[in-house]
């Protein structure tokens, strides 16, 4: 089952600032020098992309979502729709860059791969972070939990099919069967504090596997929320989000 989700880039940016915010880690392992052609692969809407121009480098901005690239060419970047399984470019990009978008491109990881390596020069790398073995672990067992609960063998489906989380020996694995040497690669907790609740977070990530329950969605969210409070509130309200990143640096030999 292949799940699109749609976004509303004003939203995302209002709520989840936080994605771009925690984007330092990934940055420095890229180390983007002036002059550099970049391929910001799942741009959204164009935050990290502008920072990368604003250092001098030549970036293009590739997304799906409409409303996403709208946003990006408003902050002045490049871009163009497409998907990550079926890139278009070859030889043309010193690096390929990819911030919490990969786990998106869950139908076809190895188009991905394909497709990323084929882009690079030789000697261009590619370096990512997304969402590894375990991401989530919390959050997706109790929305299993609850799709169980309701019956509702769809809504477990739509949740297997929506993201990819590989861990650290996989995604060598993919990225080597495509021509790539992995210099780094890493598995880390980021346990990251939400800006809202966690009702907020799943209305704007899981809009899909909400769809199932029609106007039981309010519902199911709550129900999602009780179950995790013990776990990922603190005595505040302050909700805690159990991302664990993978991050890599992989290269295209000369
Ligand atoms: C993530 O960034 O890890 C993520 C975001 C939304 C849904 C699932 C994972």
């Amino acid at each position: 089952m292949q799940v699109m989700h749609s976004w509303r880039a004003d939203e995302y940016d209002e709520k989840a600032r936080f994605v771009s915010e925690e984007a330092g880690e990934i940055l420095r392992w890229l180390d983007a020098r002036p002059g550099e052609r970049i391929l910001d692969l799942g741009c959204g809407s164009g935050v990290i992309a502008r920072d990368l121009m604003r250092r001098g480098c030549s970036v293009l901005g590739l997304d799906i979502d409409p409303d996403m690239l709208r946003a990006a060419r408003a902050r002045g970047v490049s871009v163009v729709q497409g998907s990550g399984e079926q890139l278009p470019f070859e030889q043309e990009f010193d690096a390929v860059f990819s911030n919490a978008a990969l786990h998106w491109m869950s139908a076809n990881p190895a188009a991905v791969a394909e497709g990323v390596a084929r882009a690079l020069k030789p000697g261009g790398r590619f370096v990512a972070e997304f969402g590894g073995h375990g991401n989530m672990a919390a959050v997706i067992t109790a929305l299993r939990a609850v799709a169980r609960r309701r019956g509702s063998h769809e809504a477990e489906e739509v949740l297997a099919s929506s993201w990819y989380f590989p861990s650290p020996e996989d995604y060598r694995t993919l990225l080597e069967r495509n021509g790539l040497v992995v210099e780094r690669i890493e598995l880390a907790p980021r346990p990251t504090v939400l800006p809202g609740s966690l009702g907020d977070w799943l209305n704007m990530f899981c809009s899909s596997f909400l769809a199932q329950f029609g106007e039981d969605a309010g519902v199911v969210v709550a129900e999602v929320e009780d179950l995790l409070r013990p776990v990922l509130c603190d005595s505040s309200g302050r909700w805690t989000a159990d991302y664990v990143r993978l991050r890599v640096l992989a290269r295209k030999p000369r």
